[in-house]
């Protein structure tokens, strides 16, 4: 399907894996980096930096970004599973890239433009919570997916503009030193057909507190799944399986006969919310058991995490040490 292209994407440790990030992102990827000959998925601590002050966060939440793809069975003898910055190539080629990348387009991106009209909605310096991490964000995003020679960037919508970034950054640079020396990448937006809803109905989200995350230990998962909002309709009326969270939720991870059955049980009527909330509990539980153990192992033994994440930080060094030493040939007249 991917033929001989490389794919590559990031993740970002800022949470708990939960079980949107599951289903919009984490199964895809998961199912990518297992098709795809050549596929990078590191996990992007230095992007998260701009917002997380604290480094014992982001060193939790990078082990469990990396539990999680383990646990959910990325091939990582195939794919390349590393932490962005335990590639010193990272910085150097950010660097360069600087001096490509024209101000203006930085002004155009869309996440800092969002904390500039909050701060102007709010009567506060336009400037105000901004630091040059979250400005130049873009910069190290396309040094990110400059690097590898990567073709196809599968990303959710909201970081479409910044791998359309990538794409001026790389254009601006062979402009200037010459045509063949980056990659162009094209970005591939994951189809999910709506974002999973949360426990209250909105977006399941770390920012509206309303998420459940994949790896609840069975108690939690039951006390947060019976907390899912409803309407007030009675056991017997009829309901609209694709208004309801509890359905929504309940078909990713069912199979078709258990779907339908569950379809059924929603629009016939006779079926409370309740019993609803319960099935769902069960199928979770049921689907996430095995995952569960070996992610409790990992994080239990960090070790386990460390050594993959370091044999491929190794492999994806090769190709950085080739680029960086393309590029600042170019740019510089010798390799850095
Ligand atoms: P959050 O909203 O919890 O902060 P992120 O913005 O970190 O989540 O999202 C990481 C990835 O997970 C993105 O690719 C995003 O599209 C996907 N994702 C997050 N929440 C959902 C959701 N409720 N439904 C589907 N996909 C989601
Ligand atoms: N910015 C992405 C996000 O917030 C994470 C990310 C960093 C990324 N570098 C990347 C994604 C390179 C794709 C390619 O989700």
């Amino acid at each position: 399907m991917f033929d001989d292209k490389t794919v590559l994407t990031g993740v970002k440790p800022t949470g708990t894996p939960h079980l949107g990030n599951l289903i919009g992102a984490i199964k895809p990827v998961i199912e990518m980096g297992n098709q795809a000959e050549k596929a990078f998925i590191f996990i992007a601590d230095l992007h998260a930096l701009n917002a997380v002050r604290d480094s014992s966060l982001i060193q939790k939440w990078t082990y469990e970004v990396a539990a999680t793809y383990m646990a959910l069975g990325l091939d990582t003898d195939k794919a390349v599973l590393f932490r962005q910055s335990d590639v010193p190539e990272i910085y150097k080629l950010t660097v360069l890239l600087m001096n490509v990348t024209s101000k203006g387009l930085m002004n155009r991106s869309h996440a800092y433009k969002a904390v500039v009209a909050d701060n102007e909605a709010n009567g506060k310096d336009p400037d105000f919570g901004v630091n040059m991490g979250l400005f130049t964000y873009p910069v190290l995003m396309a040094a990110d997916i400059l690097l590898y020679n990567t073709d196809l960037v599968p990303v959710g919508r909201d970081q479409k503009q910044h791998v359309e970034m990538s794409r001026d950054i790389a254009g601006s640079l062979n402009n200037l030193y010459g045509k063949e020396l980056l990659v162009v990448p094209e970005p591939v937006i994951q189809k999910v057909a709506a974002a999973i809803p949360g426990l209250d109905g909105r977006k399941m989200s770390k920012s509206y507190d309303n998420y459940i995350p994949i790896f609840d230990q069975p108690k939690a998962l039951r006390k947060k799944i019976m907390k899912i909002v409803t309407d007030s309709k009675r056991p017997e009326d009829p309901k609209d399986p694709d208004e309801s969270t509890i359905y929504l939720l309940y078909q990713h991870f069912a199979t078709t006969e258990e779907a339908a059955a569950m379809r059924e049980n929603f629009t016939k009527g006779g079926m409370g919310y309740g019993d609803a909330k319960k099935a769902l509990f069960e199928l979770i539980d049921r689907e996430m058991a095995e995952p569960r153990e070996k992610y409790y192992d990992l994080l239990a033994n960090p070790q386990q995490i460390e050594d993959v994440l370091m044999a491929g930080a190794d492999r994806a060094r090769e190709v950085a040490q080739e680029m960086v030493a393309r590029v600042s040939k170019a740019m510089l007249g010798r390799s850095i």
